[in-house]
């Protein structure tokens, strides 16, 4: 008797279990052929926005793509992203997606004091004095940049632009001291680890796999590391009493008392902010720059504006800096699923350990969002009362501009970040006439052809040469 119960029970439970009907499973996109998988893996690396507008047009607004060894869960939707951006980091965790390229670069326990060093760059960018400092540091360090850049003919924008925002990084968040010792090795070591971080290699092996890159990783970190054992040990030895005047943002961690207990985790942090401060925003400096080049009408206003107000900040670069913003922005986002979870009004269960994402670029290059979406348009920023356009992505109708993310992780250093952006361009654009390296550069050059390979905001492939001219 009691057998036969079970087996009924178990039966039944399998039964429940197979026809349940709140819960199915994510469609898998099917590429074409026999070695699908490779062409997928490939196409991700090199055309991951053709990839995943096949996948939408094959399975809908939640599919599925297996990335070589990685199971990858995409939505697609401005609602979808607003669930997205607000699911919780014990569900969905940011942590653990970045962690998949950022773990071979700082150190394991760095995550456990996450929280607590964000909040503290947050407190620190939002202080007017920081925001003081990083107005001046950017105005002087775009016009030392922009007198030395005069002299070449040919000048790489993405390079350039690239160092002088580094610079400014450096001489903002570490300090003056690591500005005048390091700030050209820690350059390298960031284009270094860059390189690595993006391999195919580092996304689909897991982090003690010692291939070439994450040996090289490895040696990056390391040498990180010395560089703020010395810087923070000239800053003892200097002593503490002129160390809490400094204007910087490590000056500031080492006066929080939250903070001043973990200079050990500054290298993994600084790691971790030079990569989250640095490519964004050359590539906002940058896109705003070649979006103005290729439209010289609206550069002639722009600069007409800045000329004619030189103390005031001009709507309309503004209006241009979040058009660029818009359509160049990063391609995808990252969580791992910590757990498995229904998707609301959905009856889809996503499986824990799922790497989650939503693309940012498909969603600002969606017609349903923005009319003509491929057109550089700055003045569908500006309303008919001259006030730039604001959009809340807490709306009902989800989120659909999201450069700088929304809800749980929106970017802590924005504020930061327009003020780099916004006094660089005004402050080249005043005082310099800005021209292609020569006249065929804008029929030569595929502005199209983007290099995702980053983390943050796309890049031109193979950048493009500008001249620079005193007015
Ligand atoms: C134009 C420049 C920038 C853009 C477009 C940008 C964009 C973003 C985006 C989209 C996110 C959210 C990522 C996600 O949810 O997966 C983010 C997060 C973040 N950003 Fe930025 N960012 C920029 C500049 C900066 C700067 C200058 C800093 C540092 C001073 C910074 C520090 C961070 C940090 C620490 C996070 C993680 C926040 C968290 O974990 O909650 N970013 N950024």
């Amino acid at each position: 008797m009691w057998p036969l119960q079970s087996a009924i029970l178990l039966v039944g439970a399998i039964f429940i279990y197979a026809a349940n009907p709140w819960r199915k499973k994510v469609p898998s996109y099917k590429g074409e052929g026999t070695f699908s998988f490779l062409g997928d893996a490939l196409d991700y690396a090199m055309r991951p926005v053709d990839l995943v507008t096949k996948a939408t047009a094959q399975c809908g607004s939640i599919f599925s793509l297996q990335i070589l060894t990685v199971y990858t869960v995409w939505l697609r939707g401005n609602a979808l992203n607003k669930i997205y951006l607000e699911t919780r980091e014990d569900v969905w965790s940011f942590t653990g997606g970045m962690g998949i390229f950022l773990n071979k670069i700082i150190d394991s326990g760095y995550w456990n004091h996450y929280k607590t060093l964000l909040s503290s760059l947050s407190k620190y960018v939002n202080r007017s004095a920081a925001q003081q400092y990083t107005l001046a540091v950017s105005v002087e360090e775009t016009q030392k940049a922009a007198a030395e850049w005069q002299m070449q003919e040919d000048l790489p924008l993405f390079g350039s632009i690239s160092f002088l925002v580094h610079k400014i990084i450096v001489r903002t968040l570490m300090g003056q001291d690591f500005y005048e010792s390091n700030m050209r090795e820690l350059v390298d070591l960031l284009h270094a680890m860059e390189a690595d971080i993006g391999s195919l290699f580092s996304f689909v092996l897991p982090d003690w796999v010692p291939h070439p890159p994450a040996r090289r990783l490895k040696r990056a970190r390391q040498r990180v590391k010395e560089i703020f054992l010395e810087r923070l040990h000239q800053r003892e030895v200097i002593g503490t009493e002129s160390s809490r005047t400094l204007p910087d943002y490590i000056a500031f961690t080492m006066e929080d008392k939250s903070t001043a207990p973990l200079s050990d985790l500054m290298p993994s942090h600084h790691t971790l902010l030079m990569f989250a401060a640095h490519t964004s925003t050359a590539a906002s400096i940058s896109w705003s720059l070649i979006s103005l080049m290729r439209h010289p009408e609206m550069l002639k206003r722009v600069t007409a504006e800045l000329r004619g107000h030189p103390d005031e900040d001009s709507l309309l670069l503004q209006a241009c800096i979040k058009e660029s913003s818009r359509l160049y922005s990063g391609f995808q986002m990252l969580r791992l699923a910590r757990k498995e979870v229904v998707i609301p009004t959905t009856k889809i269960s996503v499986p824990k350990g799922a790497i989650v994402s939503i693309s940012p670029y498909s969603t600002h290059h969606d017609p349903a969002n923005f009319p003509n979406p491929e057109e550089w348009d700055p003045e569908r920023w500006i309303t008919d009362s001259g006030d730039l356009v604001l959009i809340d992505n807490r709306s009902e109708a989800g989120a659909k501009f999201i450069p700088f993310g929304a809800g749980c992780h929106r970017c802590v250093g924005e504020k930061m970040a327009n003020i780099m952006v916004s006094k660089t361009l005004a402050s080249l654009l005043r005082d310099y006439d800005v021209e292609w390296a020569s006249p065929d550069v804008p029929r030569v050059t595929d502005f199209s052809a983007l290099d995702f390979g980053k983390i943050g905001s796309p890049w031109l492939k193979g950048d493009v040469g500008i001249r620079v001219m005193k007015v």
